[in-house]
């Protein structure tokens, strides 16, 4: 970590009960977690009022989506001002679940990301490659790509967390080594210094999400260009998501 806040997100996925939801909050409510960390989770969008209702303040809520523009008839959607008015300060955009699974592409994910930033809610932009992507040599180029999706559709880069997810990592139980992400983390901010501004370079937190859990994160936190983490699985978990946030060094 060297760059801000350390910044842990939980990214709750389409998971969870009424019942589970109620004792993850009730676990995260009575862990100790550092301070110096920003700690954001991101329940389904039918939990948040829940969550929003009965989690410390401490933790702050995200989105796992929200819609290009201003609401209206857009059926199945959740605009940016809904999201803001039920107390949500973030939205997690890009997720690679979004990306290869519904078929979002970089374009759309754009779009998001800066109507959102218009309305100051917060993004967590994900990037990422796939396998078939790394082993051809192509993760930067990949990731770059993405990243220029991003840059071309944000008005400012204030509120924005970059999470670098390579989507081989994600739920598979196969971590990045430190050496991995730091190595993607490090061309992800050079990209921003030559693209943006060394100012952004410098202040932009990058966060490295899959498979990190409570043994793993420790190593991961102490690169220097690891500004946090976004956490599928093991945020499900509170005392372990605990751990995660308290990796901070
Ligand atoms: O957004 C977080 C995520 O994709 C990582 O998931 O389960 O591998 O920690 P997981």
């Amino acid at each position: 970590a060297g760059t801000g806040k350390f910044f842990v997100g939980g990214n709750w996925k389409c998971n969870g009960t009424k019942d589970s939801i109620s004792k993850l909050i009730s676990d995260l409510n009575s862990a100790k977690l550092e301070a110096d960390v920003d700690v954001v989770v991101a329940p389904p969008f039918v939990y948040i009022d829940q969550v929003k209702n009965s989690l410390s303040d401490r933790i702050e809520i995200a989105a796992q989506n929200s819609w290009i523009g201003k609401g209206g008839a857009f059926t199945g959607e959740i605009s940016v001002e809904q999201l803001k008015d039920i107390g949500c300060k973030w939205v997690v955009l890009g997720h690679s679940e979004r990306r290869h699974v519904i078929g979002e592409d970089d374009e759309f994910i754009g779009k998001k990301a800066g109507y959102a930033l218009s309305q100051n809610l917060g993004v967590i932009a994900c990037i990422g490659e796939l396998l078939k992507e790394r082993e051809e040599g192509k993760t930067f180029d990949v990731c770059f790509q993405q990243m220029k999706a991003f840059a071309d559709a944000v008005p400012s880069w204030d509120n924005v967390v970059i999470a670098y997810e390579p989507v081989w990592a994600i739920g598979t139980g196969k971590v990045a080594t430190p050496q991995q992400a730091q190595e993607v983390h490090i061309a992800v901010r050079e990209w921003l210094k030559k693209n943006v501004s060394a100012e952004v370079a410098s202040k932009t937190r990058i966060i490295y999400g899959g498979s990190v859990n409570g043994s793993n994160c420790a190593e991961l936190a102490k690169q220097e260009d690891i500004d946090g983490f976004l956490v599928g699985g093991a945020s499900l978990k509170g005392p372990e998501f605990a751990t995660i946030v308290n990796s901070v060094t």
